[in-house]
Order: structure tokens, then sequence, then C-alpha cells
């Protein structure tokens, strides 16, 4: 497959062609890793959901595969997880060796839990005789669930969003269902409806310990507008999320960028990797691509940092180009008056790492084009936040688009900066990951240069590498 399209990323992932957001059913199985996701296989707008289908051996490289749950008398399929079932704890595989188990829900007159499976490595699959395995008649939003196999207690753990809260499940079969506990009610409500939850275990990097995180999608009211992701740090016990933080405190953005939604992490996997939706549902339905309409985010690795008595989430890109070109930079100074400029392509990483002794409290990094636009991020170590600029190129699809978007620095100096540019999108990477923000961009023309500058002291950069990335559709 080759996808040349005006904007069509070239190494994120996306569908040859139609609607898709949320990822869905994320898994490891026998060498493969799952990547299933809302998709609408007739038309570019949000509506019929199925699950599609993308498997990869690396997280990088995607090969998109045939639809995997269509909608049925209960309802459309919206979004949630897949479990190996090692043990056959369903009893639903012939084998003792079990299968793969999706748990997902059913937006029909109402939103229900129900379950599917597969015997052949999630190409095909059977919905349970017995679905919905949790009815629901009452609550309104009441959907996307994460389960996960929680070793201590020998239970499967479900996570579901129940628009202000979320609610925990427990089952030994993955059919019958039991209600564990609410989180989430005492916390700010002012804040959209909750979905996507997702319950992990972390590293905390520099104090050998783990700390549970449980990741909240919310739609409305994201820090730069719309949807967003927030996390709480805590313990669980096997039944109850009891938060490290108080309702006051507890507001830790996973992504400060407008366009990263219902990221989920992996199940089944010895590190915790996870992917988000690259859109944003205040213009996601308008967003100037075809025949596709939105891509995955790069995935990143997790893990926590401690600092200043905060877990902060850490996220790392993972880039399996075995073909990038690299040139690299030593002991470059930039100062006030002047700017350092590189030549670049639109599918690339920058990676800069300061000197210990750089003192430059305003400084940054500008993306221009061929047609003269220029993308610019602005870091402000006075201000303990950083900010891109994506007023130019096409923008005028939707109000909501052009945007200063802003970030916290968490109260670290920057000494690592990541970008991650691929044709219509800018992850960055501050200090390997403490800082994280992905936005979408439409220039008209190419990425073709960047440069960096400082507003006020000098920039000592230790080292500045450029990498040429290839395009994963050839
Ligand atoms: C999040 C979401 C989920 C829902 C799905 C529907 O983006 O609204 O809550 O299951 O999308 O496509």
């Amino acid at each position: 497959m080759t996808y040349k399209e005006k904007h069509r990323p070239q190494f994120h992932f996306t569908p040859e062609k139609n609607w898709i957001n949320d990822p869905n059913g994320l898994v490891y199985h026998e060498g493969e890793y799952h990547l299933f996701y809302q998709c609408n296989p007739y038309s570019n707008e949000h509506k019929d959901m199925h699950w599609g289908h993308a498997i990869s051996a690396d997280l990088y490289h995607w090969e998109e595969q045939d639809i995997a749950l269509a909608p049925d008398e209960l309802g459309t399929i919206f979004s949630g997880s897949a479990v190996v079932d090692k043990n056959n704890t369903s009893g639903l595989f012939k084998s003792d060796l079990g299968g793969l188990v999706a748990i997902f829900t059913h937006d029909g007159e109402n939103q229900q839990q129900s379950i599917a499976y597969s015997e052949d490595k999630g190409r095909t699959w059977k919905k349970y005789d017995g679905n919905p395995v949790i009815p629901n008649t009452e609550i309104i939003d009441f959907r996307d669930p994460k389960v996960f196999w929680h070793e201590d207690n020998q239970q499967w753990v479900m996570s579901l969003a129940c628009g202000d809260h979320i609610q925990f499940y427990s089952s030994a079969n993955l059919i019958e269902w039991t209600y564990l506990s609410s989180f989430g009610k005492e916390y700010p409500s002012y804040i959209g409806v909750w979905e996507c939850p997702d319950l992990i275990c972390l590293p905390v990097e520099n104090k050998a310990k783990k700390e549970w995180v449980l990741i909240v999608s919310i739609n409305a009211d994201g820090p730069n507008g719309g949807s967003a992701v927030y996390y709480f740090t805590g313990n669980f016990d096997g039944r109850t999320f009891h938060p490290n933080e108080k309702p006051e405190d507890a507001l830790n953005w996973a992504d400060a960028g407008k366009d990263f939604y219902a990221s989920v992490s992996w199940n089944n996997t010895e590190d915790t990797y996870w992917i988000g939706w690259m859109n944003n549902w205040q213009y996601a339905g308008v967003v100037p691509v075809s025949p596709w309409r939105s891509s995955m985010s790069i995935v990143r690795k997790l893990s926590l940092y401690e600092h200043a008595g905060k877990y902060l989430l850490k996220q790392q890109p993972i880039i399996a180009d075995d073909n990038k070109k690299s040139v690299s930079y030593q002991n470059v100074e930039v100062a006030p008056d002047t700017l350092k400029n590189y030549e670049i392509n639109n599918i690339a990483e920058i990676d800069l790492k300061l000197s210990e002794e750089s003192g430059a409290s305003i400084w940054g990094v500008t993306f221009h084009t061929n047609q003269d636009e220029s993308f610019r991020l602005l870091i402000d170590i006075e201000k303990n936040n950083y900010t891109f600029y994506r007023t130019e190129g096409i923008t005028d699809f939707s109000t909501d688009f052009p945007e200063k978007v802003t970030g916290s620095l968490n109260g670290l100096s920057v000494q690592t900066l990541r970008a991650v540019v691929d044709t219509s999108s800018l992850e960055l990477f501050l200090n390997e990951g403490l800082s994280v923000m992905t936005d979408l961009i439409y220039p008209r023309g190419e990425i073709t240069r960047f440069d960096v500058f400082t507003e006020k002291e000098k920039l000592k950069i230790d080292n500045l590498t450029y990498t040429k990335l290839n395009s994963i559709w050839i």
C-alpha cells in the first residue's frame, strides 16, 4: 500500500479510507500487537460504529485487517478492550489454551457491555450468545470497558466510564461481573463527560517502586479546549482506587496538546505501551483530509517519575525505523539576535540535548514550510510553560482549530526536547517525555526547515540530531 495523499501521515496509523476514532482492544498475543479501533466502514463520519483492526510486530509498522466487529440487534460497537484468556476462564474456547476475548459497549437503546471471542488470533470473532454481560437500562453514559487480569487477587477487573465517575467490576470468567466500587464523584464534575478509563500499574523510574494510575479521557473542557486525557495516581487494592491527591490537586493532564484522546494501554505486555486517537471531538468531523479521516498517535512507552512529591507520567515514543538516517551537530550555541537554521523534511524527528550550563530562559524552535508558513514552539522557563502556535496553514474549517496551545513544564527546566513530525502532526516530548503535547497541523506547503532561537540568554546545545524517517506505507 502506498498512501501519498496530501496530509496523509506516513508513519502514524491511518486506515485506507473512512472514519476512525478511539483505539480499542489493545492486546499482545503470540508475537502480534493488535490495534482495534472505532471505525465506520462506509463513510467519513462518526456513525455506524464497528471495530476495525490492524496488526504490528513492533508497534510501529501496521497492517490493516478486515473489520473485526459489526453492529447487531443490541446496537453499534463502541469502545472497549481485549484480553488473552490464557486459561480459558470464560469456557468459551475448545482448548485449555484459551484465546482472545473482546469486551466492548453495545450502543443501542442503552449502553451495555458485551463480549466476543476469537479462536484464530483475532482474525475473526464470534459474539457471546448471552450478551449483554452487564445489562443497563438506567445510566445514560455507561461505556468503554477496560479489562485486565489482577494478578494479586486472581480475577479480571473492569474499569467502566459512567458520565462523571468510573465504576470497577470484577469477574472470574469475563461473563459474570460483580460491582466493586466507584471513583470520581468527589472530583470536579465541571470537567466534561468521562470516557475510556484505564487502570495500570507503572514503575516509578527514580524510586524502585510501582504505583497505580487511573487514566480518564474527558470530552469537553480540556486544558486547551475540547477533548483531553487526565490521570490520577494512587493505590488499587483489588476493589477500590485510593487516590494520592486531594480533588483540588488532582488534575494532571497526560498530554497538553489538542489532539491526543481516548488513549489506553496494551494488555499482556511486560512494559506498558499506549496509543491515542490523534484528534479532538471539537473538529474531528471536519478536519480537511480524505478519503480517510483521523489517525492514531505514535505509540508511547509509559512510566512514572517522582518530582516534588508528585508522580509525573512519562511517555517515550516508539520509533522502530531501521532505515532512518540521522545527522548530528555538537556544541551548538545560539545567541539572542541570531537563528540557527536546519533543513529537514516533513517526516522527521528532532532531538535536542541542552548543555547543563545553558541558561536560556525563553527559547524554542520554529518549523517553516516552503510556502512561507511557520509553526512555533516557545519554551518559557520563567512562566513554567511552553506554547505551540498552530495559527498558520489551513485552519478555517473550525474556529476551535487555530490555537496557541499551552502546556506545563511541571516545575522542571527543559533539558531535552524531542519533536516527532509527520506531515500533519507534531508530537513534542520535553524532558524525556515528562511534558508532552500532540497537535495536528495542516500546512499548505511542506515543512522544509526549522530554526532554533533564544529570546534572552545564550542557548547552549550539547547535541542536536535531525533524523529523517521513512514512510511505513512503502
Ligand atoms: C470516545 C468515545 C467513547 C465511545 C466512542 C464512540 O471518543 O466517545 O466514549 O465508546 O467514542 O465512538
